[in-house]
């Protein structure tokens, strides 16, 4: 539009005038300029195509050369689709393949917690053992079927964990039985504890025909920095994709070879996954679970991820005060199915009259604060462990808060006791407290002591609950505010209103 243009003011226009001689330098400059790019941009399409073993092509040829790579690569992507023609159907448990590594020595016992989340006829999957168990063994019922590993891996050096070849070529085992629907290819230990649904949901939001590795990292600093920031830890398992898992396979033996002085499988995987060009996407939800001692205040301060997998757990305290590891588990996961995205997932609510603080790891654990405490402290780890290989006190991979030892410092704890199911649409988990070793005697913790039980509703959380921004649920203290009879608090867990805020001010 004309007026919106300014006219010339008369400064510029003398400008102009004055610049002649200029100019001409400018158009000799410019065409100096362009010939540069253009040169520049040939040498880089040279360099780049060049190919030394051709002795040099042209970049005409070069990207012939790469046209029909892209085609072959095209070409191989639709044969992997032709194989599943239900290639574009939602994913779900049937397309993931387990490739768990086991002893034939050890199975026996670690059966007892694989059969925990292993659901015959819907897992798809196998333990791979070096040999055949002894005729009189007995495993879990309903645990993973077992199958022994092809003796290949025998050939191969290692310096210092002789299985740890025979693991990292289970890829190589699962891979050659070929079969059918197979889109992602999870690897763990026989004593890992999956969470499967929530691992589909969240494979789900991944394109299984493009290459990925996902997993997560280990907790303890120390052994991050041992092996890798960039690898995926085995014992909290990792998902491959087919196309992955074939490059892989192509390539793993050389690897073994080359990489036999590494300590473990998951190195030996991840440093030959380097070379293909793929890093990790990693994901909270997967727990290696390096840390010694009680693994409590990790997953009382879950972040906000669906939980993947748990491992180790034998190597620590029991997950509940009163029960062996192996009921541990089956109580955690009796509120897992009720909700599977729901598990360890926080929520945090105040009650604004008597100053108290709840913090919530939905199916596991409730702490009760009689103070006001921030948000952004009640989602820190308290740390009730310690490092994995030197049993130190740190650095972890995420911050900690101490506990104690004043025993007015720490919350009153209550434990998942009951989880009671609604339908098939909500949820009631009662949690009962915990006696302190040592009581405080503060006024305001022997009020809250008042509190025996908590019982929380809930509405079932939709699959794909995770897969859009992560948002915490809120917390209602239904019968807050002075208002508790008895010595049970009710507390409400829902989506939080679009601008609602959750803070020690009312
Ligand atoms: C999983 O998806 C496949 C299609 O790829 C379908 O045939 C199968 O019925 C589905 N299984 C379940 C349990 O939904
Ligand atoms: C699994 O399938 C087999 C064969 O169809 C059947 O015999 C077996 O009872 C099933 N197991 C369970 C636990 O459903
Ligand atoms: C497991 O396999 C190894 C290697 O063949 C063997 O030495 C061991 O005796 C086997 N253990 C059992 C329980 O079969
Ligand atoms: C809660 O804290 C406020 C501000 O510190 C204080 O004025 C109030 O008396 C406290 N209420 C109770 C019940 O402790």
């Amino acid at each position: 539009m004309i007026h919106n243009r300014l006219p010339p003011t008369p400064t510029a226009t003398k400008h102009k005038a004055d610049d002649k001689p200029f100019q001409f330098i400018s158009i000799v400059g410019k065409s100096l300029i362009l010939l540069f790019i253009l040169s520049f941009i040939s040498i880089g399409l040279y360099t780049a195509f060049y190919d030394p073993k051709s002795g040099g092509i042209t970049p005409t040829a070069a990207l012939h050369r790469l046209h029909s790579s892209i085609a072959r690569n095209n070409a191989a992507a639709a044969d992997h689709r032709r194989r599943d023609p239900n290639n574009n159907s939602p994913t779900n448990l049937s397309h993931l393949l387990f490739a768990l590594s086991g002893s034939n020595d050890t199975w026996d016992d670690r059966s007892k917690s694989n059969s925990v989340w292993w659901s015959p006829n819907r897992t798809r999957g196998f333990v791979w053992l070096e040999d055949v168990q002894r005729p009189d063994s007995s495993p879990a019922p309903n645990s993973a079927p077992t199958r022994v590993s092809s003796p290949e891996w025998t050939r191969f050096g290692f310096s210092s964990s002789r299985p740890a070849v025979r693991i990292a070529r289970t890829i190589t085992d699962s891979f050659g039985l070929k079969l059918p629907g197979v889109r992602w290819f999870v690897m763990g230990d026989d004593d890992t504890v999956f969470f499967p649904e929530n691992l589909v949901s969240l494979l789900a939001n991944y394109d299984h025909n493009e290459m990925w590795y996902i997993g997560g990292n280990s907790e303890s600093v120390e052994q991050a920095v041992m092996h890798s920031y960039e690898m995926a830890f085995g014992g909290g398992g990792f998902a491959i994709s087919y196309p992955l898992a074939e490059l892989l396979v192509e390539n793993l033996d050389r690897c073994l070879e080359r990489f036999h002085y590494f300590y473990g499988s998951d190195q030996r995987i991840w440093a030959c996954i380097t070379e293909l060009g793929v890093g990790l996407t990693p994901h909270r939800g997967f727990h290696q679970m390096d840390i010694r001692g009680s693994a409590y205040g990790l997953l009382a301060a879950h972040p906000m991820a669906p939980l993947i997998s748990l491992h180790h757990l034998g190597a620590m305290d029991p997950l509940f005060p009163g029960q062996d590891h192996l009921a541990s588990v089956r109580t955690l996961y009796r509120a897992y199915k009720a909700d599977p995205a729901r598990i360890l997932q926080p929520s945090y609510g105040y009650d604004h009259h008597l100053n108290w603080s709840v913090s919530i790891s939905w199916g596991y654990t409730v702490q009760l604060y009689p103070n006001l405490v921030a948000v952004h402290d009640l989602q820190v780890p308290l740390q009730t462990f310690k490092t994995w290989r030197t049993f130190s006190e740190g650095p972890f991979t995420f911050n900690t808060r101490p506990t104690g030892p004043d025993p007015c410092s720490i919350p009153i704890v209550f434990m998942l006791d009951k989880v009671q199911s609604i339908g098939t649409w909500g949820t009631l988990t009662v949690y009962k407290r915990m006696e302190p070793a040592v009581k405080c005697r503060r006024p305001n913790f022997i009020r809250a002591m008042s509190v025996h039980r908590v019982v929380i509703s809930s509405v079932v959380m939709e699959p794909d609950y995770w897969s859009k921004a992560p948002r915490r649920q809120c917390s209602d203290l239904v019968n807050g505010g002075g208002r508790m009879r008895g010595e049970t608090l009710q507390i409400r867990v829902r989506r939080c209103g679009d601008r609602e805020i959750v803070s020690t001010v009312e």
